[in-house]
């Protein structure tokens, strides 16, 4: 997803791109594919309070997704 939202101009920023700083957190609803377990821990960390929180450089989309900035 990070290729596309660059390409895109998209307001989210990304910095290491490996689900390691926490830069892309945002929460997402859609079609997206479950956390792997490296990202179900980075945001319990970082977003335990956020249900539908990502980090965008982590996600496979699989259809249409919304996304808003934590
Ligand atoms: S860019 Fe660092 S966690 Fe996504």
């Amino acid at each position: 997803m990070s290729e596309h939202l660059t390409i895109q101009n998209s307001p989210v920023l990304f910095g290491c791109r490996t689900g390691i700083c926490g830069t892309c957190l945002v929460e997402v609803i859609g079609d997206i594919l479950p956390p792997q377990p490296d990202e179900h821990e980075m945001l319990e960390t970082l977003a335990a309070n956020y249900p539908y929180a990502r980090l965008a450089c982590q996600l496979d989309v699989i259809g249409n997704v919304e996304l808003r900035k934590v």
